[in-house]
């Protein structure tokens, strides 16, 4: 490390935010560190933050395994496959779950050596200022000082605790929690529907828990297209979540089997809700413990956020912040863009993230996805719009998947044919959502989609057809 010493631009945090934004920094010619405390057993590093270790990865193994149990349980038969004696094995599951995350925690560490990024295992605090370079102090177990130029910020974000209800992650689980439950809780109550409670809700219903989830708005999904949350809702509700919405916890008592739940239904009236264990989703707050903020001046905003302008500077001179510590969606790949966005600007390059194109996505079954905006902002701002929707049960492949359930939809100005928004319900519009951000990236029509050639049978002739219903000339619907 000392023979590139002092760095020209240190990352602090080794999550997508931070990973992505290190690497793009040393593919750019800059000699880069990155500072990362995340330790796994054995007192290995662990690259990769909250979205290898705890979020995204491991979230999607775990939905993956329990969709694989759920098919097996209820879907193959009708394919003529008959299976006797299905049954889940949880510590096999939770090891795969493992496995998954430590190839991608080790593929980190394999591309910090490829593209000579140098990594330093601990805690980075700001120490000051030495001429133009800041010095950082890193604690156990690289236990050093480094230096540079220019820092880029990324220590993420953990999540908000329910007043009255602390986290042991026995019983009342955050998402780290939620993510190794040792056994099939009989009843499983799930505090906040939002991504994370819709996702490890499913999950844990799928393997067989009696899930019940309380929600604190009286809407369901509000930041999706009312349509898409609407058949969510149905589904779900189908799938046998219990989605109760409009509740006010009003106590958790968590006891040595059990935790309670007292609340408010939507109608006012005082509920009482026993669970084996709690999942507590209700959003993340920003990371900033140990960076030593106050000691170098660095401003935090009302919520802790790093405050940063639209480019990502703080209001430190050469110091830039990304990812969940700052505003905005906190999605992986808005920090990896941030990042990169960054790392090209150090460079003197005119790195930019479109925030109207970030794609959001629930990995639930099924799948929701969206891009752009959505019918009721579109009416809230006065904007004249068409639009079309094409639905699964009418495409081939959905039918020989056996997987009908959902649709596409295109929003478009009435005016331009301009793409304004894409919005899905269905299977794998996870993948089918990038056709939508590409057409909006490039100022595409709806027209345009309409006549570029789809491969056929393929899910994403659902994209086409919706694209032809706005202008009220689907093919085969
Ligand atoms: P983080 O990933 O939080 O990384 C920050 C890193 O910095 C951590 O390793 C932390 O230990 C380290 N750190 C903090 N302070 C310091 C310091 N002072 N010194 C050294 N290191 C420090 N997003 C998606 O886009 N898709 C998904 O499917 C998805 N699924 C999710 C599922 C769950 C259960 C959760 C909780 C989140 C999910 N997310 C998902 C959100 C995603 O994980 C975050 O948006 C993303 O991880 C943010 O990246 P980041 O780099 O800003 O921060
Ligand atoms: P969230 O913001 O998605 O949902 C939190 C929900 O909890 C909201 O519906 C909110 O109204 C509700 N809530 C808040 N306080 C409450 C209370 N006291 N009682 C009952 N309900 C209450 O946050 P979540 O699910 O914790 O996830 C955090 C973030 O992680 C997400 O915003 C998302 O950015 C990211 N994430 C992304 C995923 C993806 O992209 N697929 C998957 C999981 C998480």
């Amino acid at each position: 490390m000392a023979d590139r010493q002092p760095f020209d631009v240190v990352v602090i945090g080794g999550g997508p935010g931070g990973y992505v934004a290190a690497i793009r920094a040393a593919q750019l010619g800059f000699a880069t560190a990155c500072i990362d405390d995340w330790t796994r057993e054995g007192g290995k590093p662990a690259l990769g933050g909250t979205c290898t270790n705890v979020g995204c990865i491991p979230s999607k193994a775990l939905l993956q395994s329990s969709e694989n149990y759920a098919l097996a349980g209820h879907a193959f038969a009708e394919h003529g496959i008959d299976i006797d004696g299905l049954s889940i094995d949880v510590a096999k599951m939770l090891a795969r779950k493992n496995k998954v995350v430590g190839a991608n925690n080790d593929g980190i560490a394999y591309l910090f050596r490829k593209n000579k990024v140098t990594f330093v295992h601990g805690r980075g605090t700001f120490a000051g200022k030495d001429g133009d370079r800041w010095t950082i102090d890193i604690g156990a177990p690289a236990a050093t000082t480094i230096s540079a130029r220019n820092v880029i910020i990324a220590t993420g974000s953990a999540p908000r605790a329910l007043p009255g209800a602390a986290y042991d992650n026995v019983r009342v689980l955050d998402n780290a929690g939620a993510l190794a439950i040792p056994d099939v809780p009989k009843r499983l109550g799930v505090v906040g529907a939002g991504v994370i409670g819709l996702e490890m809700g499913s999950v844990w219903r799928r393997l067989g828990s009696e899930v019940t989830i309380l929600e604190a708005l009286p809407t369901f999904l509000g930041a999706a297209d009312e349509a898409v949350a609407k058949e969510a809702l149905k589904q779900f509700t189908k799938q046998g979540l219990a989605i109760k919405l409009g509740v006010t916890i009003t106590g958790v008592k968590t006891g040595t089997d059990a935790v309670t739940v007292d609340y408010k239904d939507a109608s006012g009236n005082a509920q009482t809700a026993t669970f084996d264990r709690l999942i507590v989703s209700i959003g993340r707050v920003p990371f900033t413990n140990g960076l030593g903020a106050a000691k170098v001046g660095l401003k935090l905003d009302g919520r802790g956020f790093v405050e940063v302008d639209a480019e990502c500077r703080t209001n430190l001179p050469n110091v830039y912040a990304i990812g969940d510590v700052v505003r905005g969606p906190m999605l992986a790949h808005k920090a990896e863009d941030e990042g990169i966005a960054v790392a090209e600007r150090i460079a003197g390059q005119h790195g930019h993230v479109d925030f109207n194109t970030i794609p959001w996505v629930i990995y639930t079954s099924p799948e929701i996805a969206w891009v752009g905006m959505t019918e009721q902002q579109l009416r809230a701002d006065g904007v004249a719009f068409r639009s079309g929707s094409f639905p699964f049960s009418a495409n081939g492949r959905a039918r020989a998947l056996g997987d009908t359930v959902g649709f596409v939809k295109i929003v478009a100005d009435a005016h331009t044919d301009r793409i304004l928004g894409m919005h899905a319900i269905g299977p794998w519009v996870s993948e089918l959502i990038a056709e939508g951000v590409v057409a909006m990236e490039f100022g595409a029509s709806s027209e345009d989609i309409a006549r570029i050639v789809h491969a056929h049978p393929t899910l994403s002739e659902a994209t086409r057809e919706a694209a032809l219903a706005v202008d009220k000339r689907t093919l085969n619907f």
